[in-house]
């Protein structure tokens, strides 16, 4: 099995508009003029909708955030980490934690270069326990390529956000099978991830999602139907508990299944 690296474009159209609603003030850097310049045409024709679908997606990663939080981890594995300014926000505050931050190769070449860009204008230093490593989700196998950087004794959580609607439903099997393989070596941990009930509204919604999945040549894939659906799911794979969050705004079910 073998990720889609065409997807990797919608990392950027994120961090715009991040660095649209000011959500941090990392997000400006990963976008490059050339994005800059496309969205901006794009919001001359149709503002109200982008602040609308950018102010739903900030709110769905502060959703995932308060999520993280509550399970107080002391390792974060990140899978699909595109430019989420997550890793960097949260090791400035607690420079203890393990954030180890994964994505195509490309991804994390730029995003370490922009992270190098960020350390000399903000005039910070990247922690030390903060990582980046290229791994495909559904190709290489997580815990091989994590493993040197692991502590098998800290509280571990694996977040995906927005990575799994672009898996097939074998895609999504072997991904969860991968995070299962790595949680089993570690003494505690969870996968934290979340299901999208709705598709972008409206035309102009229909017209953004032909576009992406033109360009990354992709679909969108839902696996649950509802809360309960996440539930069985994740218990009969052997996790012993899952707890769910059902958001209104962003039409998201966010899930936390723990491993042990
Ligand atoms: C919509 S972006 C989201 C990025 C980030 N999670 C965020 O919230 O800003 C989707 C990300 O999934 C990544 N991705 C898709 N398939 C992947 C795979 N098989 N392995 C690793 N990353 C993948 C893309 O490269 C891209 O960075």
């Amino acid at each position: 099995m073998k990720g889609n690296e065409k997807i990797a474009f919608t990392a950027e159209a994120v961090a715009f508009m991040r660095a649209r609603e000011n959500s941090d003030k990392f997000s400006k850097y990963f976008v490059s003029p050339k994005i800059e310049h496309k969205f901006k045409l794009v919001s001359r024709f149709i503002p109200a909708y982008l602040d609308k679908i950018s102010h739903k997606r900030v709110v769905l990663s502060n959703d995932i955030d308060r999520f993280i939080k509550t399970y107080e981890p002391e390792q974060i594995i990140e899978l699909a980490c595109g430019y989420s300014t997550r890793g960097l926000v949260f090791t400035q505050r607690d420079p203890k934690l393990v954030y180890v931050e994964t994505d195509f190769s490309s991804v994390i070449s730029r995003k370490r270069k922009i992270l190098r860009e960020i350390e000399t204008s903000e005039g910070i230093n990247l922690s030390k326990n903060h990582h980046l490593v290229a791994v495909d989700a559904i190709n290489s196998d997580l815990y091989d390529s994590l493993h040197g950087l692991i502590n098998k004794k800290k509280r571990t959580l694996i977040v995906a956000e927005t990575l799994t609607s672009y898996l097939n439903s074998a895609e999504h099997d072997f991904l969860v099978g991968n995070i299962e393989h790595l949680l089993e070596r570690v003494e505690e941990g969870a996968y934290l991830s979340h299901e999208g009930m709705k598709m972008l509204p409206g035309l102009f919604g229909k017209l953004l999602l032909f576009y992406r999945n033109k360009v990354a040549k992709t679909r969108s894939y839902r696996h649950f139907d509802d809360a309960q659906g996440i539930k069985d799911y994740f218990l009969n794979r052997g996790f012993v508990g899952v707890k769910t969050s059902e958001s209104q705004v962003t039409s998201n079910i966010i899930y936390l299944a723990k491993r042990k």
